[in-house]
């Protein structure tokens, strides 16, 4: 794991400028930098980079971020990657963090499952183009099947011999230890007999985004019914069906490209379609949709076009689980090939550029396409039009977006021939009653957000801020003095208290203080400004609270508590009486300052804690940090600039 340090100093260190600069061909404009946005097709540019914010924005296609999301997004890595793709290009050395033992072994675990796997498949590929049994069953009947040595080459199959310890023999000659191979999946352990999972099956590696081989499918070849067509990896903490689609690593390149992504059912299906050229395809593993995958599809397009099987059963069942993909507010569409084909079939059939010309002109939006097909089974029968107008609705009623529900509604009302606002009351009371399933999910109180400085994350876990102890001394000691809040245009000076001033300021921030007794200090000056009352510390020192006796007594009696903030700016140190007005808003500076650093170091944190492929958690956290970069850096400059007042109101 990257240590927090070395994230930190990434962090800082990076230009945004010349970071995308490296991908994008980016033009001075103004104090920005334009160019033809990386994420969508554009004619004219509308990406900007701002060095001043160090963040870029898409004003077409609405893609922003900093420079690690760029990488996150362009290049497709993962957070941890694009750290130390950042650290190599700025000579940073990344510090690994020492991990605690069940982080260690979680990890170790990991590294290793996936040096098995990436042994395994290079065993299955060898099989299959260099053992006789390999060649001439397993490559005999890819080939038969029409794919290329290249395409099978690419997608790294393998053949796994028709013996049932060939692997395990030859893993354990290569010193790996049973445990491992039983932790991969590979090998089964029963009782004491250890044999291969996969055996006389041909083999299909299956990748992550970022090409690592995380678990294997393996076909068999016989037509005999009782052995399952497909077996997979065992699900496992790396290999979970749920967060997979096969084919994403070879397929996200040109996802992206084409700002699309074709999801068939089956590998070969995927294998074909990238064969004939369409290589923004990918498969599920045999599951219906989760949100994982849309999820996975999402970071590279919000443009998803499903391709059906001419199948009218099969048809059926892939409707229902699709819902999924309009929550997440993707664009689905859809693509049915003609009766009794699939992918892998129909793109045989084909030449590459008429496959193409197929899939773009047989094109249609979900709901239009899940409104037809059911149409076609209601016929005239008013009962199960009726049926047909609610599930069209229901889907519609996933779609998180008002305007396209409302356009969607439109067009199946033309479709189903059923007024609009009929399906508009229709679509409203699914979401009245969606809403009200949200509402009435009991919470657990410990997950309600706490009510205490929303816009800045970290604060509540601060343990001591000295600048509270400051600012009571300012409140208690200058509290009802003059404080020249700011100078307006026609040259009149706005005029307030020390007192109103930091209290406004501190709410304006909705920061309060952590320390119990300067809290309730804070409260009680506070009240007795708003019931019009002058701060006397008098009353502080005879406070019947005797901790607050104590504090104010302390504080008071201390001669410059202010010294400490100004040696280290390197100000020469007069008497405070002189300086007031300058301390306070020095000392109100240096605490939110403070602040900001607590919520850093919490991001920072936090985003250790993450698993580095959950780029939906990362991101955000990303975003916070760059937008408390900037505010540091604004009260950094503001601190240095020490704000000079009129000399005229300087007593
Ligand atoms: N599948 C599976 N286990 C099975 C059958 C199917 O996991 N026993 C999954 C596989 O991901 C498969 C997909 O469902 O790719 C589609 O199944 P099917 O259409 O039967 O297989 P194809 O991919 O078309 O394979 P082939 O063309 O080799 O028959
Ligand atoms: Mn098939």
């Amino acid at each position: 794991m990257i240590s927090r340090d070395t994230i930190q100093k990434v962090l800082e260190r990076t230009d945004i400028v010349e970071v995308i600069g490296e991908f994008v061909n980016l033009k001075r404009s103004g104090s920005n930098y334009k160019a033809l946005c990386p994420f969508h097709k554009e004619r004219t540019p509308s990406f900007v980079v701002s060095p001043a914010k160090q963040i870029f924005k898409c004003f077409g296609c609405g893609e922003s971020g900093n420079a690690v999301s760029f990488l996150m997004k362009h290049e497709h890595l993962s957070f941890t990657e694009a750290i130390k793709y950042l650290a190599k290009k700025y000579n940073i050395p990344v510090e690994e963090e020492e991990e605690t033992d069940e982080q260690k072994q979680k990890h170790k675990e990991r590294e290793s499952v996936l040096v098995v796997n990436k042994f395994a498949q290079q065993y299955y590929t060898n099989n299959l183009f260099n053992d006789d049994e390999g060649i001439s069953v397993g490559l005999s009947y890819f080939r038969s099947r029409g794919f290329t040595d290249e395409t099978i080459q690419k997608f790294q199959l393998g053949y796994a011999l028709d013996r049932k310890d060939a692997f395990t023999h030859h893993a354990q000659k290569n010193g790996f230890s049973i445990d491992v191979l039983v932790k991969a999946g590979l090998v089964i352990q029963k009782q004491d007999k250890v044999y291969d999972r996969f055996w006389a099956r041909v083999i299909f590696p299956i990748h992550s985004m970022s090409g690592q081989i995380l678990g294997f499918a393996g076909r068999t070849l016989r037509d005999d019914k009782t052995v399952a067509k497909y077996l997979n990896s065992p699900e496992t903490e790396i290999f979970q069906k749920r967060k997979i689609l096969y084919g994403i690593y070879f397929a996200k390149r040109a996802i992206t490209r084409e700002d699309k992504c074709y999801l068939v059912e089956g590998y070969t299906d995927v294998m074909a379609f990238h064969q004939a050229g369409i290589e923004n395809t990918v498969a599920s593993l045999g599951t219906s949709l989760t949100e994982d995958h849309v999820n996975l599809i999402h970071r590279l397009t919000p443009n998803l076009t499903l391709i059906f099987d001419g199948d009218q059963a099969g048809i059926k069942a892939a409707l229902r689980g699709i819902d999924i993909a309009l929550k997440e507010d993707l664009n689905l569409r859809v693509v049915a090939l003609p009766e009794g084909e699939d992918p892998d079939s129909f793109s045989k059939k084909l030449s590459p550029v008429d496959l193409k010309e197929y899939i773009q002109t047989h094109e249609v939006d979900f709901i239009t396409f899940k409104t037809q097909f059911l149409l076609k089974d209601a016929a005239d029968d008013p009962i199960k039009r009726a049926q047909v107008s609610k599930q069209v609705v229901e889907s519609i009623a996933n779609i998180p977006d008002p305007i396209k529900r409302a356009v969607f509604i439109k067009k199946a009302s033309q479709l189903l021939e059923v007024d609009e606002k009929s399906l508009f009351a229709e679509l409203e009371k699914i979401i009245a009653k969606n809403l009200k399933r949200l509402t009435l999910t009991p919470v657990k109180p410990a997950v309600l957000p706490a009510r205490k400085t929303p816009t800045i994350p970290g604060y509540t876990d601060a343990v001591s801020i000295p600048e509270e102890k400051e600012l009571i001394y300012y409140l208690l000691k200058y509290g009802n003095k003059e404080f020249i809040r700011e100078q307006t245009p026609d040259g009149n000076y706005v005029i307030t208290t020390v007192a109103e001033y930091v209290i406004t300021e501190l709410q304006n921030e909705e920061l309060e203080f952590k320390n119990n007794v300067y809290k309730k200090v804070f409260e009680e000056i506070k009240s007795l400004l708003m019931n019009g009352k002058p701060i006397d510390f008098n009353y502080f020192v005879n406070h019947p609270d005797p901790d607050i006796q104590q504090i104010t007594v302390d504080i008071l009696s201390r001669e410059y508590p202010i010294s400490k903030i100004w040696e280290r700016r390197g100000a020469l140190v007069h008497h405070p009486d002189d300086h007031y007005r300058e301390g306070v808003q020095q000392t109100i500076l240096s605490f939110k300052m403070r602040i900001v650093s607590f919520a850093m170091e919490k991001i920072l944190d936090q985003m250790h804690q993450i698993p580095p492929d959950n780029f939906e958690k990362i991101t955000p956290l990303l975003e916070q940090y760059n937008s408390l970069m900037q505010i540091r850096s604004k009260l950094n400059s503001m601190l240095g600039n020490r704000v000079i007042l009129p000399p005229k109101l300087m007593q």
